[in-house]
């Protein structure tokens, strides 16, 4: 099983980054120098990606002006010899990538943007990745992992990490059976239950590989938690027909949906660069002791 296709669901409002995420979309924040749709992009690339699937709204002008030639600033920095900054702006999307655009009319949910990928991913399997979770590792990315699992199981692969007990009810929990070199078959999965309620403390996160069938699902299911269209909701549906993994991947995840996860996630980046990583340390002690 190869996974050619990956889908960025960027239609979300980001309200909890107003204001600034009145004109910036969530996804254009920088975590250090790159915008956390870059490190999304790269990690889906790693894992052997070739075509983005952007599901946007009309006012995310920026994700799709990002990724597309930015032809005055090139011949600018051709001219000054300026190769360095040349290749950055450049390896934003390698030349094998294609990046394509499919606009959600109305945030009826992060189930219903996936849907509106449909007529591009057709009837392969394929990912999906939430970039304001933001998954740092020092080997191969989560996606990766779970691609390499898919390959192996020819399941769908959801990732996980555990949570806090009193957390669950921010996100999809999941019942799995034992785990097994980090992934188990899911038995349940329910969204953002109350504590009580919910059958574990294992929380879905941002990274999904799933098969095509979910499409079916997610066309035939109605609106669910908060009044949106749920993916959590169709994979349940698809748990009834197919295998589901939950996989608990290597690596730190960063809710860079929240301020603070947008800020530790900058600290964390900020220690792993070579050219900063001194000054980040000195400044942080200071601050720390003012
Ligand atoms: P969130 O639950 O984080 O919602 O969406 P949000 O609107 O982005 O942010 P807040 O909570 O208001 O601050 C999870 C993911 O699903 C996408 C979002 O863009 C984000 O990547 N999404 C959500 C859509 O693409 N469309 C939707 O209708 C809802």
């Amino acid at each position: 099983m190869r996974i050619r296709t990956a889908v960025f669901p960027v239609a979300g409002l980001g309200t909890r980054f107003l204001p600034a995420t009145k004109t910036v979309p969530k996804e254009m924040l920088p975590v250090v120098d790159r915008p956390l749709i870059q490190y999304a992009v790269d990690e889906a690339i790693e894992a052997g990606c070739d075509t983005l699937v952007f599901v946007t709204n009309r006012y995310k002008h920026a994700v799709a002006d990002y990724f597309d030639k930015a032809y005055e600033l090139e011949q600018k920095l051709e001219k000054s010899g300026k190769s360095e900054l040349l290749g950055l702006i450049r390896d934003v999307l390698p030349a094998h990538v294609r990046a394509v655009f499919v606009t959600q009319a109305e945030a009826l949910g992060l189930g219903h943007a996936v849907l509106c990928a449909r007529p591009v991913v057709g009837d392969a399997p394929f990912a999906v990745l939430l970039p304001d979770d933001l998954i740092w590792s020092r080997g191969r990315g989560a996606l990766g992992q779970m691609v390499d699992l898919a390959g192996r199981s020819g399941a769908s692969v959801v990732a996980v990490q555990d949570v806090p007990p009193e957390q669950t009810s921010s996100y999809g929990i999941v019942a799995a059976e034992a785990f097994a070199e980090g992934a188990g078959r899911i038995r349940a999965i329910v969204e953002k239950p109350r504590p009580e309620q919910a059958p574990s403390t294992l929380a879905v996160v941002g990274r999904y590989v799933l098969s095509a069938r979910i499409f079916d699902h997610l066309a035939s299911i109605r609106a669910g938690s908060g009044g949106e269209v749920q993916l959590t909701d169709a994979i349940a549906a698809l748990l009834a027909s197919e295998p589901v993994l939950a996989y608990r991947f290597a690596g730190r995840r960063f809710d860079c949906g929240s301020r603070i996860g947008l800020v530790e996630a900058t600290i964390r980046y900020a220690l792993d660069h070579e050219d900063l990583a001194d000054e980040a340390r000195a400044y942080m002690r200071a601050a720390l002791s003012e």
